[in-house]
Parts: structure tokens; sequence; C-alpha cells
């Protein structure tokens, strides 16, 4: 049967800590009584926390609403990102994976590998619980030392972690559902960020990672100031060109979103100026990059898109706004709504179709919390559900901090 891997959480353990692995520790999270059975999928973020590393993982009900399922420990620890100017963040990792994170942490001679959790659709246990995640093959070392967010193919068979620490650079593996990761060759390049394990940023860090559409290019967005794309091309055996092109925008360049029904144009939020749009032909620029300003933004990180309403969502943790943004064929865009969020702290988020309804699940990281809207339309963002994850971890002793929790996966059947 031929099984795809649609879903990736990959997390970076230490080689002292992997020879003495613990058990896996599973700690329930779940009311009593919750039935596992009926679910459409499942929500997953990650704690990213120095002390020990948790998965949380939620259930999907058919109505779309969460119910909090387990802590999965990672058998990693979380690394934290060093805040400083311009802008100062409550984000550790100073990136987006949309559907993945990766914690990390300094470990002697500042190697580190990284765990991968791959579940296929055939597998039966997930067509059953995908909240109980299982890891799959041996941990693999990141190729550097602050690994912040990976790439995978549409079918699952590749993917490519960026890495924004003191070896800064790409890392790009085979993935074998049963076997886990294996090194690509040739498929370790070099960023040449002057930088620090962790990270000094949110500038001078990468901010995304992603395949373009025909998976022809690896394309990661760098945050320098005077904003570019480093853009590798990707070979038939997954192996990268030698160098990387740079296509110049923006300012911090941050999310990297692909813009359905071009060919190569991404959208980018730009905690430097709101965002901007690169217009892109192969590994070069069709057109200079356009920035539109989004008044009084401070924090804006995070990019989701809405087949049901057409319009993508950014998620400002600072401001805790939400701006929504239509962009035209002819690449020409708008702000069509700001929705105000109060204290959440919004970052991470997954649009998902359950039904003929697109939920957007957002890590509310200000709250220790998940929030999940429904999208009734353009200019129609509505809060269907606020997930409190601070007072059930707390009861079961698992730490959570709000300046830690990163990413927000979803997996649906
Ligand atoms: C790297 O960064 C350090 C610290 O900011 C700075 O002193 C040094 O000049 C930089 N090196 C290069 C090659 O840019
Ligand atoms: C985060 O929450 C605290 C209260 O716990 C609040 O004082 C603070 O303003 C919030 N931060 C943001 C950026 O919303
Ligand atoms: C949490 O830790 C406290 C103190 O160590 C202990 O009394 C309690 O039983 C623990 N709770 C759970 C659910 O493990």
């Amino acid at each position: 049967m031929k099984t795809s891997a649609l879903f990736t959480l990959a997390s970076v353990v230490s080689s002292v800590i992997a020879a003495c692995d613990p058990p896996t520790a599973r700690i329930s999270l779940a009311k009593k009584g919750l039935n596992p059975n009926g679910n459409v999928g499942a929500a997953y973020f990650m704690s990213n926390e120095p002390s020990g590393n948790y998965l949380i993982s939620s259930l999907i009900g058919k109505d779309g609403k969460l119910s909090l399922y387990e802590g999965l420990y990672t058998s990693g620890t979380g690394l934290k990102g060093v805040p400083g100017p311009p802008v100062n963040v409550l984000d550790a990792l100073f990136t987006q994976g949309l559907h993945r994170r990766i914690p990390a942490r300094p470990i002697p001679r500042q190697r580190q590998r990284m765990l991968v959790q791959i579940r296929s659709r055939s597998s039966p246990s997930i067509q059953q619980n995908p909240a109980k995640l299982t890891p799959i093959g041996k941990p693999v070392w990141s190729g550097g030392e602050f690994p912040t967010a990976v790439a995978i193919t549409k079918a699952g068979d590749r993917l490519c972690v960026v890495n924004g620490g003191a070896i800064s650079g790409v890392s790009c593996y085979n993935v074998d559902t049963r076997k886990g990761l294996t090194p690509i060759r040739n498929g370790l390049r070099d960023l040449h960020l002057n930088q620090t394990t962790p990270a000094t940023g949110p500038g001078n860090t990468p901010g995304d990672i992603i395949f373009s559409a025909d998976e022809k290019q690896l394309i990661v967005s760098i945050k320098t100031g005077t904003g570019y794309l480093a853009i590798w091309d990707v070979n038939h055996d997954g192996s990268l060109s030698r160098t990387f092109s740079k296509v110049t925008g923006g300012v911090l360049p941050f999310s990297l979103t692909k813009i359905p029904g071009t060919t190569g144009a991404i959208l980018s939020s730009d905690p430097g100026i709101g965002y901007s749009i690169y217009n892109l032909d192969g590994n070069k620029a069709k057109s200079p990059a356009v920035s539109t300003k989004i008044p009084g933004q401070i924090a804006v990180c995070w990019t989701v898109f809405s087949p049901a309403s057409g319009n993508y969502y950014m998620t400002d943790i600072m401001t805790s706004q939400i701006t929504e943004v239509h962009i035209e064929k002819s690449l020409q865009s708008h702000i069509v709504k700001q929705y105000d969020q109060g204290i959440d702290g919004p970052m991470d988020a997954t649009i998902v179709t359950i039904g003929k309804k697109d939920f957007m699940y957002t890590l509310a990281a200000n709250v220790t919390g998940v929030t999940v809207f429904t999208v009734d339309g353009p200019g129609n963002l509505n809060v269907f559900q606020r997930l409190d994850v601070a007072n059930p971890a707390a009861a079961a002793n698992i730490t959570l901090n709000r300046l830690d929790v990163q990413g927000m996966a979803v997996f649906l059947h």
C-alpha cells in the first residue's frame, strides 16, 4: 500500500539524552470520559520548554472543536532565542514553520539531532487516534545548532530544515515512514549568517522555509533589515545547488505563503513594515517585491490562507491583531479588516476545511491556549472556541510558558 507522510513534527534532542533515552512519557490532558472515536483529526503545538519539551495534542471533533488529549515528551528540551532589536518579540524561535516546529538545546560539542515524527494516512492507529503520536526512526543531526523550521514535499518523501544559530544553513533528508530520516547527499548548504547559538533575533535570522509550488526550488526568508529570500535549486535526487540566489525585498521578511493561482508569487509577513509580495520566476524575481504597511503593527509574523474566503490572515503576537488581506490575480492587494484579540498574543496558525467550513487554529501564546476561529466569508472571521491549556497542563505537571510555546500543526484524516 502506498503511504504518504502527511504530517511531520520535528524536535531536537541531544545525543547525551538519546543515549540514555527514558521511556516515552505520555501525560494525559484529556477530560474524564473523553471518547477519541469520531474525531476528524488532531491539532498539535510544542511547549519548547527548556526543562523538557512536550508536544501537546488535541482531538478535532466533527464540529471543528478541540478536546485536549495529551502531552508527549520529546526526549529533548527547548532552546530559546535571545530577543534583540529592532523588534523585541515574545517569540522563542523567530520562525513560522506552518506545519512543524523544531526546538533545540545546546549540548556538548554543540551537535544536535532531530527527531521527526511521521504518521502515514494508511497507518491504522492514526485513523483511530491522531492525537497519539509515535516517533519513527532514530533522531538525526539537524545540520546546525538552532533548527527552527522545516519544509516538507507534497508527497511527504523529503524534507529540509533551516538552522539559524552559529552554524546557519539548510539540511535536507529523505523521509521513510518506517525508518525515519536519512540525510540527502549534497543537501547540506550554508547560509553564512553571522549568528550565535542560541540566535539573537528576530533580525538576522531565518523566518520560514518552503518548497516552491513545483518543488524545483527551496526558499528561505532572511530578516536582515534589507530582507531577502535565499533560493536554492532542487535537483531530481533532492540535492541542492551549491550556492543560493538572492531575491531582495521587504525589511524583515518572516512567513512565506504561496499565493494560489499564481506560478511563483509568495506573500511574506514583515514585522519591519507589514507584508511583502514577491513575484518569483524560478530562482529570480519576475518583478520587484512590493511592500505594504500594516498601520500600528509591531510583530506581524505568521500568515495563513483560507480557501473559503480567498483571503490571508496575519497574526501579530505583540498587538494581538489579526489582519485579513486580499490579493488580486494581478498581485494588487489591500487590507480587508483587522480583528482585535485582546491580550491573546496570537502566533502560529493553520487553516483547514472541515465539511464545507474553514477553521483557523491559532496558538494564543500569551494566554497559553488555542483559539479556534471560523472563517465565515471575507471580512467575517469569528471566534468559535477558546481552549485553555494552561490550567490542565499545570494540573498534570507539564510546564508551559507563554514565552516559549511554538507551532500549530493540524492533521486531518
Ligand atoms: C559578526 O558579528 C559580530 C557581532 O555583532 C561583529 O562584531 C562582527 O564584525 C561580524 N562579522 C562579520 C564578518 O560581519
Ligand atoms: C500578555 O498577558 C499579560 C497578562 O498576563 C498582559 O499584561 C500583557 O500585556 C500581554 N502581552 C501582550 C503582548 O498582549
Ligand atoms: C504534580 O506534582 C505534585 C507535586 O510534586 C504532586 O503532588 C501531584 O500528584 C502531581 N500531579 C500529577 C497529576 O502527577
